[in-house]
């Protein structure tokens, strides 16, 4: 039976729609305060913050990766959705949770990897982006692919447009997959 944590770092509108889908989600970590903290609270689901000591030069990433292992093993977490989360996680994760750590991200994958992806897409002119639910590893934005869905690019786009569009269909994407993940459980 698998025990779920949702890892964000933001608005956590797509955690919105996995607790919609009913997905069963036992924990909420965030690695800053954030909405997403307040949407698992209001719905009775532990929302833990493993707040980073910075965000800039100096953070200890092995040492924070191990701080979030620990949290998720305490609570016999055996399948890790990351939905927004913005850390970079170092080997240990990809150890403890190796083919059980999944990710959304705004872009077709290959294509646009990284922090940018949706101003990335934009600025190259692409007239179709969407998004990649895929399995996370120690390469970024490099795991097995498990859904695509395509999003045209409209003239008028910003970052900002297309990339609601895009999470529009994440969050029926991402959900979905998890879904069908679980019943394979
Ligand atoms: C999504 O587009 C995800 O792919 C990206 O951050 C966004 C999270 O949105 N990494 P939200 O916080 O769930 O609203």
């Amino acid at each position: 039976m698998a025990k779920l944590a949702v890892l964000v770092s933001g608005t956590g509108s797509i955690l919105e729609a996995m607790l919609a889908r009913r997905l069963g989600v036992s924990l909420v970590l965030a690695d800053r305060p954030c909405r997403g903290l307040d949407i698992a609270s209001r719905a009775g689901i532990e929302a833990m913050l493993v707040k980073r000591s910075t965000y800039g030069a100096g953070f200890d990433r092995p040492a924070y990766t191990r701080e979030v292992v620990a949290a998720l093993q305490a609570r016999k977490i055996n399948l890790v959705a990351m939905a927004g989360f913005m850390t970079i996680f170092d080997q240990p994760m990809f150890d403890a949770y190796a083919g059980r750590i999944i990710n959304t991200h705004p872009s077709l994958l290959p294509a646009f990897k990284g922090d940018h992806a949706v101003r990335d897409a934009l600025a190259y002119g692409v007239k179709v982006t969407g998004c990649t639910i895929h399995v996370a590893t120690i390469n970024l934005d490099a795991g097995p692919i498990l859904a695509q869905a395509a999003v045209p690019v409209l003239e008028s786009d910003t970052v900002e447009t297309l990339h609601e569009r895009i999470k529009q269909t994440e969050r029926r994407l991402y959900p979905e997959t998890l879904q069908a993940l679980l019943a394979k459980d």
